[in-house]
């Protein structure tokens, strides 16, 4: 069974070939020229999408040393995502399932993502918990097996990384903030300023980093002078650390106790912020402390891919050839979130 994957649900363009469980190619286009604009225009996303959709398939069946004609499967992202950017990728891929007459599977996004520890080399046993971090999302999900999720809890205002996004842009960073936090957070001292940890401490897995954004924001006006914000290297990095220590610590926090509630040994994480330096040291130590293990897979596979996307959908394609009477293919697409009782 040789499923392509298609992922376009934001600034991404990405196609991938997974056969029978292999992954064959994984070929991603990034869109960086959003950089100049601060942030993700999603008109400019779309018709980047459909400059780049077909050559990326093109690259991903050459690079698997496959043709169109040995695809049995497509599956594409169907949601969430910006919706001119979805519709590129979801109807290239059903035109080609309808031209070649084979089965479609929409797949959603943030489901795919948790899911992709299992394209890094170690593979976490079910059931596990994951996170799913990235400038759209902040999710804690419980993963009891390929077809089943019990949502923890998520974000009530701004996602992880859209905190560190906004937070760079008030330091004047420049965009995407979290990799340039990451780094000067490095060089920084974390205990410099004591911002909020907000619902660190709130039964539940609520999640909101909106709050401690506007600390950052306060603290900064409180250290202007006249209106004028000079901030020296050394006061930059710490503002970095302290705020990524703020981040970080509520995120392991809240996996921690999470893992400890429902007895999970495995704790998987992905998305863009699962590619921070402090999260994976931090979550490693504490986790590791504990006999737990950890699973962050490298920055191909948990940003924004597409074989994640084939990887979900071998998953559908294999319940339904396990359950004649299931539901037709199409009519499987759509995500499987339970809300807890
Ligand atoms: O998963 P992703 O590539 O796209 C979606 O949002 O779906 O995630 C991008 C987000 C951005 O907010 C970016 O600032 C954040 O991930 N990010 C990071 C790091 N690398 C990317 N945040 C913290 N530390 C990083 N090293
Ligand atoms: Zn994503």
């Amino acid at each position: 069974m040789t499923i392509l994957g298609i992922e376009s649900s934001c600034d991404e363009t990405s196609a991938a070939v997974l056969r029978d469980g292999t992954l064959l190619s994984n070929i991603i286009s990034s869109q960086l020229f959003h950089t100049d604009f601060g942030g993700v225009v999603p008109e400019l996303a779309s018709r980047a999408h459909l400059r780049a959709i077909v050559p990326i398939i093109q690259a991903a069946l050459d690079d698997a040393g496959v043709t169109i004609e040995d695809v049995d499967a497509v599956a594409a992202t169907q949601g969430p995502g910006l919706i001119g950017s979805l519709l590129v990728g979801l109807n290239t891929g059903k035109a080609i399932a309808a031209a070649r007459g084979l089965p479609f599977i929409g797949v959603n996004h943030v489901e795919a993502h948790l899911y992709s520890a299992f394209l890094g080399e170690e593979k976490p046993d079910f059931p596990y918990l994951a996170l799913a971090v990235s400038g759209g999302h902040t999710l804690l999900v419980l993963v009891h097996d390929t077809e089943r999720l019990t949502l923890l809890g998520g974000t009530i205002d701004d996602a992880a990384g859209e905190a560190f996004d906004k937070v760079a842009k008030m330091l004047g960073l420049g965009f995407p903030g979290g990799p340039l936090i990451d780094a000067l957070a490095q060089e920084g001292n974390a205990a410099a300023i004591a911002f909020p940890r907000p619902l660190l401490d709130e039964e539940g897995y609520r999640f909101s980093f909106s709050g401690l954004k506007t600390s950052v924001l306060y603290h900064l006006r409180r250290r202007a002078v006249d209106g004028i914000l000079r901030l020296t290297d050394a006061e930059l990095r710490d503002i970095c650390a302290s705020f990524q220590q703020a981040v970080v610590d509520i995120l392991v926090g809240k996996m921690l106790r999470a893992a400890a509630e429902f007895g999970i040994r495995d704790l998987a994480v992905a998305g863009g912020v699962s590619a921070n330096a402090g999260l994976g040291k931090a979550l490693r130590a504490r986790a590791g402390a504990i006999g737990k293990r950890v699973f962050i897979p490298p920055p191909v596979y948990s940003t924004d891919n597409a074989a994640m996307i084939a990887l979900l959908a071998s998953f559908r394609l294999s319940r339904a050839r396990k359950q004649p009477q299931a539901p037709a293919f199409a009519r499987l697409a759509g995500t499987l979130f339970h809300e807890t009782p």
